[in-house]
């Protein structure tokens, strides 16, 4: 890890909390994000031999199926900040055979990436986070080709999203909601204003900046059974930091209204729920 320890809270909730709920919730996740990978994927346009960075990787996907694309001549490498994470996309990585796929351990916002070493950027989700993310996206852009690009999805508000902000609402009828966070806080919604975004890009030296909506109505929890569509809301997300240490009762009294709130989404294929991203572009 880079000596500045600009995202210190970051890499705790990222290592003790997030981390280990990511990697045992992989397989789930990955499956629930794979139509926004595609998405951030086909924008990126990787082709054969180009070297890529992943930020963000968490456990790996995006990795390993950019190290696909750009295939045995090309490389990319993986930057996180949480140990488990990376220690499960280093194990997947392996399992898949992929040599060119490597990880580092490092703070995007302050790691010594060599000068011009990608040809693309790309995070599914990995960039909100940063303390300081003018500066953050600065660092990336010097680790870009001068004809580099960048990739991101990320967040549109939690209001234009009710895979999450439904399952919230009806947990906060028995647990107490923290205050609303600080606009632009570091957090999954810290990018939800795309002018803000836009302006961030723009401080650190991004030019041709797109950011467009994508829209996806997605099965929660990626399965038709509500019960699993439960099961997700409570095990990611805020929900399951307000449930963190609270006994059974409440427990059931929540999983009992989300169920309830769940239900009018439910179709044939499942509680369907909107996905709302921007899908973010821009070149050095
Ligand atoms: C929402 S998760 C997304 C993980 C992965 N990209 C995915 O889609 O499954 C956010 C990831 O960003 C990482 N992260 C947060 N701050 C970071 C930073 N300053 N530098 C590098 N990675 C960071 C976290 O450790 C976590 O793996």
């Amino acid at each position: 890890m880079a000596e500045s320890r600009a995202n210190d809270e970051q890499i705790a909730y990222w290592n003790e909390k997030a981390g280990p709920k990511w990697v045992a919730m992989q397989e789930r996740l990955d499956a629930q994000l794979a139509s926004l990978e595609g998405a951030l994927l086909e924008r990126a346009a990787l082709l054969p031999g180009e070297r890529v960075i992943d930020i963000g990787c968490g456990c790996g996907s995006t990795t390993l199926e950019a190290a696909a694309r750009v295939g045995p001549g090309g490389a990319v490498l993986g930057a996180d900040i949480s140990r488990p994470m990376l220690e499960r996309a280093r194990e997947r990585a392996a399992a898949a055979g992929l040599k060119n796929a490597d990880f580092a351990e490092a703070d995007a916002q302050v790691f010594p990436f060599a000068p011009g070493q990608a040809d693309a950027v790309i995070s599914r989700f990995g960039v909100m986070f940063f303390a300081d993310p003018a500066a953050a996206f600065a660092n990336i852009r010097r680790a870009l080709t001068p004809a580099g690009r960048l990739c991101f999805v990320c967040w549109r508000p939690m209001s234009e999203n009710p895979w999450m902000r439904v399952p919230l609402a009806a947990a906060a009828k028995h647990l107490e909601l923290p205050p609303p966070p600080e606009p632009h806080a570091p957090g999954p919604f810290a990018f939800d204003d795309a002018e803000w975004v836009r302006s961030i890009l723009d401080m650190a030296g991004y030019s041709s900046i797109q950011i467009d909506r994508h829209d996806a109505r997605l099965p929660i929890g990626n399965s038709a059974d509500i019960e699993r569509s439960v099961d997700f809301a409570i095990d990611i997300g805020p929900v399951s930091s307000l449930l963190m240490g609270k006994g059974d009762d409440i427990r059931s009294a929540v999983r009992a209204s989300i169920r309830e709130a769940l239900t009018p989404l439910l179709t044939p294929e499942g509680v369907v729920a909107d996905f709302a991203t921007w899908l973010v572009s821009a070149r050095t």
